[in-house]
């Protein structure tokens, strides 16, 4: 891994708005830091700002339109695309985030967008009223659960006279962002997290069966999550309609008993397991080979008690992070406090899935985190792309904390990072 988040290569995209100059700034601090910066401007910013700015600035060729060919024989959005460690746009305009949010590919930043893997960082400038549109709060929306980190405007006057929320983060603010987020890519490098997700279905017969209502979202956010910030992950996943994230190993099940054995083979090469799956408490005790008919009789299905996952790896945790999640209904937390206890975990993560907007099927989730040592933590209603990362926040915490006890056992199979306090 030849990665090294102090000297990245950074694609600024430059968008047509009055705070286009502020781009110049930007440009100068990151190189000044070691960065490599390439521009990337939309046609309305050559308006406001000219391209040999930027390229006096970075030493390096801007590309505007799409068909220029900086070097024949290769298409430019593509290697800049795979090229980036980040994309960073500032100054974002309404326009372009709209264009961002729906996918559109109609010039050369928004097509490097959508080609691109590398984290995307936006800092917005516009009119306070173009800020606060609907639209534009729903396109931030859109963009936040895929991902897309925004470095939120602040408050002032525009140049327009205006006053409210819309002007561009100011220079340090949008750097540090910058800086934490090349750090975060890599914080996991050398780490293997093991994932589980979505539901069990426990077979009735070849037609039925028993299953629940996860659809995965929370568990493949988790497993996306780790993956961005370099660990190695694998992903056992109960049937969803989801694509794997990139560049996590997916293996997918049926049952809780085919969930135990995957991940019983995994369990051992982990140094963090996250157990998200809504694994079937009970399956019925009979599967019967053949599609049961109908019949105007009572049907009495007996059911048995299913493995219980965490409940067999985590005393076997030695060294590693063990993270539950208690979907709970009623006293969440209460529950979610005993089953750490009784489970011997590091940290849980519960939600209240009769709250709206928090629970299975939609794209939010309203986590309170509750630790070993007693402490909880709160967390808001988020996007589980967000909520994902703010888990993933907590595990970096403690696998440094671990890494730091004495005691701990041998962790120099662990990088550099997590060896010391
Ligand atoms: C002088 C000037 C300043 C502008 N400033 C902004 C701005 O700060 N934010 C914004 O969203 N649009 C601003 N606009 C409008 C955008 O340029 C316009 O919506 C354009 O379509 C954006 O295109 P782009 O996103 O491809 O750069 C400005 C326009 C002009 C003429």
């Amino acid at each position: 891994m030849g990665y090294n988040p102090d000297v990245a290569r950074i694609v600024l995209g430059v968008c047509g708005s009055v705070a286009a100059y502020r781009a110049c700034e930007v440009a100068r601090e990151l190189i000044h830091r070691g960065h490599e910066v390439h521009v990337v401007m939309t046609p309305h910013a050559t308006r406001l700002i000219a391209p040999a700015t930027f390229a006096a600035l970075t030493g390096n060729p801007v590309t505007v339109d799409v068909f220029d060919e900086a070097q024949p024989g290769q298409i430019t959005h593509i290697r800049l695309a795979q090229d980036a460690d980040l994309i960073l746009i500032a100054p974002a305009t309404a326009h372009t985030i709209a264009r961002l949010a729906l996918g559109l590919a109609d010039d050369m930043l928004t097509t490097l967008a959508l080609a691109t893997r590398a984290p995307i960082l936006v800092a917005p400038a516009m009119n306070p009223a173009m800020w606060t549109h609907p639209a534009t709060q729903a396109h931030v929306q859109m963009l936040q659960a895929r991902g897309v980190e925004f470095i939120d405007p602040t408050y002032g006057v525009m140049a327009c006279g205006d006053e409210g929320w819309g002007k561009i983060a100011d220079t340090p603010t949008m750097i540090e962002v910058v800086e934490r987020r090349l750090k975060r890519t890599q914080e996991l490098a050398g780490i293997h997290v093991l994932v589980t997700a979505g539901p069990t279905y426990e077979p009735i017969d070849p037609v039925r069966f028993i299953g629940n209502r996860s659809s995965g979202k929370m568990g493949y956010a988790v497993a996306q999550a780790a993956a961005e910030r370099g660990a190695e992950v694998t992903l056992i996943s109960g049937p969803t309609a989801l694509d794997p994230p990139a560049g996590v190993k997916c293996i997918r099940v049926q049952t809780a008993e085919q969930m135990l054995q995957a991940v019983q083979e995994h369990f051992e090469a982990c140094d963090v397991f996250i157990s998200v799956a809504a694994v079937a408490d009970y399956r019925p005790e009979r599967v019967y080979p053949l599609k049961r008919k109908r019949s105007q009789r009572a049907w009495t299905l007996r059911l048995v008690p299913n493995p219980d996952i965490l409940g067999t790896v985590a005393p076997r945790k030695g060294h590693r992070l063990v993270v539950g999640f208690a979907a709970e209904t009623g006293k969440a937390i209460e529950y979610a406090r005993e089953k750490l206890q009784r489970k011997g975990l590091d940290l849980i993560a519960v939600n209240d899935v009769l709250e709206p907007q928090s629970g299975f099927e939609v794209d939010t989730t309203r986590l309170t985190l509750l630790y070993a040592d007693g402490s909880v933590e709160p967390l808001p209603l988020l996007p589980k792309r967000i909520a994902a990362h703010r888990l993933m926040d907590a595990v970096v915490e403690r696998l440094h904390i671990l890494a730091g006890k004495s005691g701990v056992p041998d962790r120099s199979h662990l990088p550099d990072s997590f060896k010391s306090p």
